[in-house]
């Protein structure tokens, strides 16, 4: 691989997130409202998405040009069939060292050995609280808590070398109160929790400020009851901040982009399951790969496109949030981009 580009703030391109899923088997409302999501909602067809081929192609390309870092997401990246089989074919492509995929966990029980034998790095599982009934709620009324722990379990005892995260986007009002719960359930298992803020993605899900609540609140209430110590930053850009246990009960890690916002050194580059490339999570506009992959584009002229796109990036959502508190514009969807 050649130094990976530089977009117009000096950030390199290092990671690749891939949506491979549209759908969802959950309802969340901060994601996809059941009111806007239901029965006649119109998702993309099987060949709207990108086939396997396409998608390792990307990735190969992606390699090329630097990425070392690739993260499937959907949607629900479970519920696309054979996800393994794409696992197995992106761990070989050359500069890949870190392999991750973000779920809800629902079918992680069916899958988790056959994605470690394939070669996934690490897993990621969403978990928002512990109580099953408000867990039910917040997945809109389609998963069981049951279901999700035996999950994580189902994870972690795959053994994936870089182990198992659990992402809990907290809101004011709706599940601050299980926070401690999550923290102390999971100490000394070795699985890291990180705390997100509640963060304005798409444009269906009524994003208010007052239901954002800021990490350093979280922070202080977790170290009053067991004491923490910041951990430093692994690398610039950073998306989560990470904490230790004082005593040795392991690591937590917040998610601040709301209070703290992390564009500065943000080098995340996400496609979409039909194909489309977008250089933030809140793009209001992407660019067609799906176009010049199906019409015989040669990995030259695909490549070019990977690279101009970045080296002409100039996005910053997060920190112009809290400079002009904008107005919201239309965006992607979160299920769509993949978080
Ligand atoms: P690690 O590689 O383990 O650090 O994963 P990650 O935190 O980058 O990815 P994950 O899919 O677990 O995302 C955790 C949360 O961070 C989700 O709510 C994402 O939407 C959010 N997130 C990830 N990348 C970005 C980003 O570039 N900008 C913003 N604003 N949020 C992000
Ligand atoms: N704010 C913050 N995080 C969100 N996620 C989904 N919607 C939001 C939101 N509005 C999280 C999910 C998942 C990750 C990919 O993004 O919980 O773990
Ligand atoms: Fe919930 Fe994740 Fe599905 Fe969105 S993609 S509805 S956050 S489980
Ligand atoms: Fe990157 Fe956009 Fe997130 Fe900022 S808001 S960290 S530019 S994805």
């Amino acid at each position: 691989a050649e130094a990976p580009p530089r977009d117009t703030r000096g950030r390199p391109l290092h990671d690749l997130r891939i949506s491979v899923m549209d759908r969802c088997n959950f309802r969340c409302p901060y994601c996809m409202p059941e009111s806007t999501y239901g029965e006649h909602y119109r998702f993309l067809g099987n060949d709207e998405r990108l086939s396997f081929d396409e998608i390792e192609r990307i990735a190969r390309l992606a390699g090329d040009l630097g990425v070392s870092k690739l993260r499937l997401t959907g949607g629900e990246p479970l519920l696309r069939p054979k996800l393994a089989e794409l696992v197995a074919r992106l761990r070989v492509i050359p500069g890949i060292t870190d392999l991750a995929m973000t779920t809800n966990g629902v079918l992680l029980t069916r899958h988790a050995r056959d994605l470690r034998a394939a070669g996934l790095d690490r897993v990621t599982v969403s978990l928002d609280t512990l109580d099953p009934a408000l867990f039910h709620r917040m997945s809109g009324g389609r998963g069981a808590l049951d279901e999700v722990l035996a999950g994580i379990e189902a994870a972690q005892a795959a053994g994936f070398p870089q182990g198992v995260k659990l992402n809990t986007v907290v809101q004011r009002g709706v599940n601050e109160h299980s926070v401690l719960d999550v923290i102390g359930r999971f100490r000394g298992t070795g699985i890291v929790p990180r705390l997100i803020e509640y963060m304005d993605v798409g444009n269906r899900n009524d994003w208010n400020r007052e239901a954002v609540v800021p990490s350093a609140e979280l922070i202080a209430a977790i170290d009053a009851r067991w004491p923490l110590d910041a951990l430093p930053a692994k690398y610039p850009g950073e998306v989560a901040t990470r904490f230790r246990f004082r005593d040795g009960q392991g690591e937590i890690g917040t998610i601040s982009s709301v209070s703290q916002p992390f564009c500065g050194g943000c080098s995340r580059a996400r496609l979409s399951s039909d194909g489309t490339l977008y250089t933030c999570l809140f793009a209001v506009q992407g660019t067609d790969l799906r176009a010049p992959l199906r019409d015989g584009s040669s990995d030259d002229v695909l490549r070019e496109r990977l690279r101009q796109v970045w080296l002409q990036r100039a996005d910053r959502y997060s920190e112009e949030r809290e400079e002009r508190r904008q107005r919201s514009r239309p965006k992607i969807e979160m299920h769509y981009i993949g978080g």
